[in-house]
């Protein structure tokens, strides 16, 4: 999908499928660098992360292991709560692992702090977080994040694998929604 293909849905694109590769490109480097001698556990919050997994892994110049979470934060609409609920549990041990978890974007904080403190405790070497977008206006708790893609306004976003209503997740750029999507 391109903007063209959203008619007026589309308010306005945050960040072009160039600029998101060029980041990725950014992170990539600095985690092959980080890495480098160790085995890495990447593991993939489903569905946001999606994309962001896929086009991070492939940039990534040393073999990685992959596995997906899949967590529900309790709340109604857009709003997280931070009571979260595991709906899909990794398949790997974490003991003496080292492990990178990958995510769309960081807004409150709340899921993320729940799920780095559930990781924790089954025992890795190493938990920590990269992620593609985080609010800094939004966040409720500090959750220490190596890896940020970018910094961007306390706006609700779509695309490149976040959704409104399950939908836009296709898109291959960050974008606003038309207030008029919102109101039907
Ligand atoms: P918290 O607040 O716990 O939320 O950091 C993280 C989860 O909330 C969703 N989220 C969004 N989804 N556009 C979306 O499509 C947004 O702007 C947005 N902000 C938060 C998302 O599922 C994320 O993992
Ligand atoms: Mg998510």
């Amino acid at each position: 999908m391109d903007p063209a293909d959203m008619g007026d849905d589309l308010e306005r694109v945050l960040l072009t499928e160039a600029q998101l590769g060029a980041r990725l490109d950014e992170l990539a480097e600095q985690i092959d660098a980080d890495y480098a001698g160790k085995e890495l556990l990447v593991v993939g919050v489903l569905k946001g992360a999606v994309m962001v997994m896929a086009d991070l892994v492939r940039r990534l110049h040393s073999t990685v292991q992959m596995d997906w979470m899949a967590v529900s934060s309790y709340g109604s609409g857009t709003k997280s709560s931070g009571v979260v609920r595991i709906l899909k549990d990794l398949d790997t041990d974490l003991t003496g692992r080292h492990v990178l978890i990958v995510e769309d974007i960081i807004d409150s904080g709340l899921t993320l702090s729940w799920l780095l403190a559930n990781l924790r405790s089954r025992g890795p070497e190493s938990v920590e977080i990269a992620t593609m977008l985080r609010k800094p206006e939004a966040a409720k708790v500090d959750v220490d994040v190596r890896y940020v893609g970018f910094d961007i306004p306390n706006e609700f976003v779509v695309g490149y694998g976040l959704d409104y209503a399950e939908k836009y997740r296709n898109l291959p750029f960050v974008g606003t929604l038309a207030p008029h999507v919102y109101s039907h």
